[in-house]
């Protein structure tokens, strides 16, 4: 495999198909309230949180349905399920050519209206200052290295009033460089399943809002709740491995599971988690 097989969009581009045999029509995980719930509940209830971030119910701009900017929007179906709930336009961007094509056609096929998909880069996303009244990250930043970049576009973007939600894995406690070296077999096992992602602490975001102008109001600690997902990626990993094997061969079916025990393992031990923050453009 070449280095650039890991970066962020040849990997979407190669995985999304599989992805959706292994996680599920939403490309994240889940938070778990029972812990005996479908995946598909739980994956639901991940949205529900940022749902809630993003106050989807208030009004939007003279009588305008709210515009959501969905940075990192996979195959689309957070964005869909918005936009059938709430009425909200969305704009979902993905730096995958495949994943626009897969949500475009799912989205046809669905018959949703006021979503559409577009390939651009979340650091540089390219649309004008105020354009939208809320951001939405839903676990993509994590592929993303300039954080900076990525908070200061979503803030850039959002009116006066809007608010930027964004969740994704996160990093508890300091790495030391001896750490990563002896365990660089499993750095490696990540990378190949998960391709180049950089976790920061959830701190670093918001300080990363505060500093784009915006207030964060929530912030939410989801590791202990997204914890049984391992388990079901594992179960499903088992339950599709000739068709899984078949999108991403036998290496990539055995460095998703491999990747699932290290990453339990990391949540276990409080060095990686899940979290959440959301944040207000002040008028
Ligand atoms: C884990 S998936 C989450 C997909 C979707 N938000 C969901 O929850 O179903 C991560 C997404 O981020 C996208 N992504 C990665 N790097 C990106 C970037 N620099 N700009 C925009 N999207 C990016 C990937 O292509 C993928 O669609």
């Amino acid at each position: 495999m070449t280095t650039d097989a890991y970066d962020p969009q040849s990997h979407y581009d190669r995985v999304t198909a599989a992805w959706q045999l292994l996680l599920g029509d939403e490309l994240h995980y889940g938070v778990f309230e029972t812990g005996d719930e479908p995946l598909a509940v739980a994956t639901a209830a991940l949205t529900r949180r940022m749902i809630d971030g993003a106050d989807l119910t208030a009004p939007g701009v003279d009588g305008h349905p709210l515009r959501v900017l969905d940075v990192g929007c996979g195959s689309g179906t957070p964005a869909r399920a918005i936009a059938t709930e709430f009425g909200v336009e969305v704009v979902g961007i993905t730096t995958s050519g495949v994943g626009v094509e897969t949500a475009r056609a799912r989205t046809a096929e669905a018959g949703v209206a006021g979503v559409t998909f577009e390939q651009r880069d979340g650091t540089a996303n390219g649309f004008a200052d105020g354009e939208f009244d809320r951001s939405w990250a839903l676990e993509s930043a994590h592929l993303m290295r300039d954080k900076a970049a990525l908070v200061a576009e979503c803030a850039r973007v959002l009116r006066p009033g809007g608010r930027f939600v964004l969740c994704d894995l996160v990093r508890w406690r300091e790495i030391p460089f001896a750490e990563v070296r002896e365990r660089r077999d499993d750095f490696a096992v990540l990378r190949a399943a998960f391709g180049d992602a950089h976790f920061a602490t959830l701190d670093d975001y918001e300080q990363l809002a505060a500093s784009n102008g915006l207030v964060v109001d929530r912030r939410e600690d989801l590791t202990a709740a997204t914890l049984p997902t391992f388990d079901r990626w594992r179960a499903n990993a088992d339950r599709n491995h000739d068709a899984v094997v078949d999108l991403i061969g036998v290496d990539g079916h055995s460095a998703f599971v491999r990747s699932c025990d290290i990453l339990e393992a990391f949540w276990r031990d409080g060095t990686f988690g899940y979290g959440l923050v959301s944040a207000t453009r002040p008028h």
